[in-house]
This record gives C-alpha cells, structure tokens and sequence, in this order.
C-alpha cells in the first residue's frame, strides 16, 4: 500500500475512534478523554524493568508502542492532542521525533519530562475520563476508569476499521516469515529453543514485540495448551511439531498455530490433515449473524467425528460432545476475538453499557467469546486434538472409558497433540481468512 492510502485508511480509522469517544463521553457525562500511554514498572527490590506493555487505550489512537510517559487528550470537537514524551536521557535510547501518517492528524506537543505533561492536560480531572493503570497517575490524573466510557469503547473495538484490518495483515505477514522459517528449522533437526531463534530472527521481533509468548512443542510437549519452556536439545527421535506465535505490527497482533509431523507420511500427519481440512470449515463458519458458541459446539462435534474416524473414540459426535468425552482431547475454546490484544476484551459483552455478559455453554469453561459475529470483527479459529495425559487418565478411570480405543491412543501419546489457528474476518459476505492469505502470498 503506498503511504497515501495508509493515509487516509489511518484518518478514517481516526474518524471511527473520535466518534466512539464523543459517545463514550457524553454517556459519562464528561469532557475529555485523557489516555496516558502507561509506565515502566520495575522488578520488586530491584531496578530492573519489566518489558514495557504501552495502555491498549492508547495505541487505539496511533501506533506508538514504545513511548511510556506520553498523554493522548481528546476533546469532542476538537483535534486530538498527543503529549510525547521524548525525554532527556543519555542511557537509553529516546523515542524519535514524532514521524509517521499519523502526525498530520494531532497537536503534538513534546515535553522533556513526565512531569510537564500536567501544564497540558485539560484542566479539570473531574471533568476528565482517564483511562489507564494506577501507575499512571499523575498529579491529580488519576485513572479512574469510568465504566460507561470503558465498557462503550472495549465493546466497540471488537468492530474493526479498515486500517486495523490492515495493520493486522502486516502482523501476518511478519508472523508466516516466522513460521515458515521455524518449518525450516524444525526440519533440518533444531530443538525447541533454535526453532524459537529462528522465528525470531525470520520474525524480526522478540519477547519485547511479540504479542504473546511463543510456544514451540516438540513431541509430547505439544500437549502442554501453554508450553513455554525450550528445551536446549532436540528429542530423540523428533516426531512432531507444534508452533503457536504471533507477531506484532504498530500495535496489532497476529495469532498463528501450525502442526507437522517429522514423517510426511505416517498417521499423524493424516491427522493434522483432518484437523486442517476441519478447520478451514469452520473458518467458513465465520459469518455476519453466526452466534461464535455454535461454532465452539459444531467445532467439537467436528473433532469427535474425526476421533472416530481414526478410531480413537467409538461414540458418535453427539455423545462425545453430551458425555464431556470430546473437551478431553479438544479442552479449550475454539478460539478468541482479536486485534490489539491478542485475546481481545469484551468477548463476553452483550451490549456496550456493561449489560449482563452473555453466558459460556455450560461444560465449556475456556470459551472467550460468547458475542454474535458481525462484520469487522476478527477472530481467531483453534481447533485442536490433544492427547493430554492428566486429562485421560480421569477419562479412563470414570464411566467412558470404554468409548476409547486406548491403544490407538497410547500410539498418538508421543505426538502430544494438534492445533490449527488462522485469524478470520468476517465481512458482509464470505469471511477473510488473514492467515491463509498470509500463507499464499
Ligand atoms: N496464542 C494463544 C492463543 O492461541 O490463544
Ligand atoms: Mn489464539
Ligand atoms: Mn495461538
């Protein structure tokens, strides 16, 4: 895209988040809109700094992520004020003049500490809605979260402006040249850690941008949901490998899972087949007006039948969704909305003014979103197949374990498991998967 055209897609996007704001204000009765973009926080008894997380609420504005001590000011009417902070400071590297498609669109006013940021905020904090984290507090700014404008904006971010979609294919693109160098690894023999070293390197990002922790399981270890250890030293023999790392582009997150078998031809990989060719129907599924529980639901009866077809689980779909049989190989939703956070807020809400949040299916603790798709929003689609030994040792010990063919799932143990996952947008039409796009290119 050339810069004209990331122009206008930005000021349009601007356009979206300045009118939500005016909402957002007058539903609270306030003035401005104050988003400090947050602060270091430090190690305890220590000066070491944590990796700094900027405000969500504030990279909603602009695609700062790196500018701790900085203030976005919005009051209806009127241009947008950014305070930056570009401090004085000979041991660290300072954020750079402003620059970017963005700066046409703000008053920017630099200041030297974050102290000076309080000769330009507006002059009243009661009149203000400040949003961010305790630490921000500054003077008499004190984040105080008000409901009716936190509610409102975090409901409405599930809908995505062109621009965001945008950004999240830039995300994507950095996450598949991970991805496909991280394939390579995997083939030519590395352990977890080199494999992790080589997205990184392809990715160009590392845990300070990465949107979430890489998890790279080789073997059994992909049946740990959250792995997050490396081992230093690749298993002997490697069987499988599931990758589930992001990356990050201007504040907006990408999502991606994949899973290999070291044997292009053996039985599991048949399964990664079946799982895959399952998942791009769901991501089908991603429709205006599709409540996301039935997809969590047909995603689980999907799963069984192929569990039965290997022969792992003899009941139908239906029993094994009734019974709990299939939440032991499939124990986590199928997926989340997404965009700055990787898990995207508001998944539950029923409404934007806090409204009663919309309830999980019963037996489906893990699920994040429960919301109706419409268009714009973006989500995440993980089916997964594991096999998790706590989870089968109290499925073999209660009232289904005869439903299980146990020595076919005994030669699937070593693989650990598999998941799937692309970020699909769901339009007015067909939905648009991020991912495979991302992929194909
Ligand atoms: N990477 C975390 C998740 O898939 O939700
Ligand atoms: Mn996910
Ligand atoms: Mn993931």
């Amino acid at each position: 895209m050339t810069t004209v055209e990331w122009s206008t897609l930005y000021r349009d996007h601007l356009t979206t988040v300045r009118s939500r704001a005016d909402t957002a204000l007058e539903r609270a009765g306030l003035d401005h809109l104050v988003v400090p973009s947050g602060t270091l926080h430090y190690q305890v008894f220590d000066d070491r700094d944590y990796p700094y997380a900027v405000n969500p609420q504030f990279k909603a504005w602009l695609p700062l992520t790196r500018n701790p001590g900085s203030w976005l000011v919005h009051t209806p009417g009127q241009r947008p004020r950014l305070l930056y902070l570009q401090p004085r400071d000979y041991w660290h590297v300072v954020p750079r003049a402003p620059s970017g498609h963005w700066v046409p669109e703000f008053d920017i006013v630099v200041i030297r500490t974050p102290e000076e940021a309080l000769q330009h905020l507006p002059g009243d904090p009661a009149r203000c809605a400040i949003l961010g984290e305790p630490q921000s507090a500054l003077g008499g700014y004190v984040p105080g979260n008000p409901p009716a404008v936190v509610d409102y904006l975090e409901y409405h971010r599930a809908f995505k402006t062109p621009y965001e979609i945008a950004m999240m294919r830039e995300a994507t693109v950095r996450g598949v040249r991970g991805h496909r160098a991280a394939e390579r690894a995997f083939r030519a023999g590395a352990s977890e850690f080199g494999i992790h070293l080589a997205y990184c390197q392809a990715a160009g990002q590392d845990s300070e941008t990465l949107p979430y922790g890489n998890i790279v399981a080789l073997n059994e270890h992909a049946a740990v949901l959250h792995y997050t250890d490396r081992d230093r030293v690749p298993p002997e023999p490697v069987r499988s490998f599931l990758i589930d790392a992001g990356a990050s582009h201007g504040g907006y997150a990408c999502d991606i899972t994949r899973t290999y078998s070291a044997n292009p031809a053996d039985e599991f990989q048949a399964l990664v087949d079946a799982v895959d060719a399952a998942q791009q129907a769901m991501c089908a599924q991603v429709r205006a007006g599709h409540d996301y529980r039935q997809l969590h639901l047909d995603a689980h009866l999907a799963l069984a039948a192929i569990l039965r077809d290997f022969g792992i689980l003899s009941l139908s779909p239906e029993a094994a969704l009734e019974t709990g049989v299939s939440s032991v190989f499939f124990p986590h939703g199928i997926g989340h909305g997404i965009g700055l956070q990787v898990h995207d807020v508001a998944g539950f809400a029923s409404d934007d003014r806090g409204g009663e949040p919309l309830p999980k299916p019963e037996g489906h603790p893990y699920l994040r979103l429960t919301r109706t798709l419409a268009p714009g929003m973006v989500v995440t689609i993980e089916p997964g197949i594991y096999f998790i030994d706590m989870l089968l040792e109290e499925l073999r010990a209660g009232p289904h374990a005869g439903a299980v063919d146990w020595a076919r799932v005994d030669a699937f143990r070593p693989y650990g498991g598999i998941r799937i996952e692309d970020d699909v947008v769901c339009t007015e039409g067909d939905p648009v998967n991020l991912t495979r796009e991302g992929f194909a290119a």
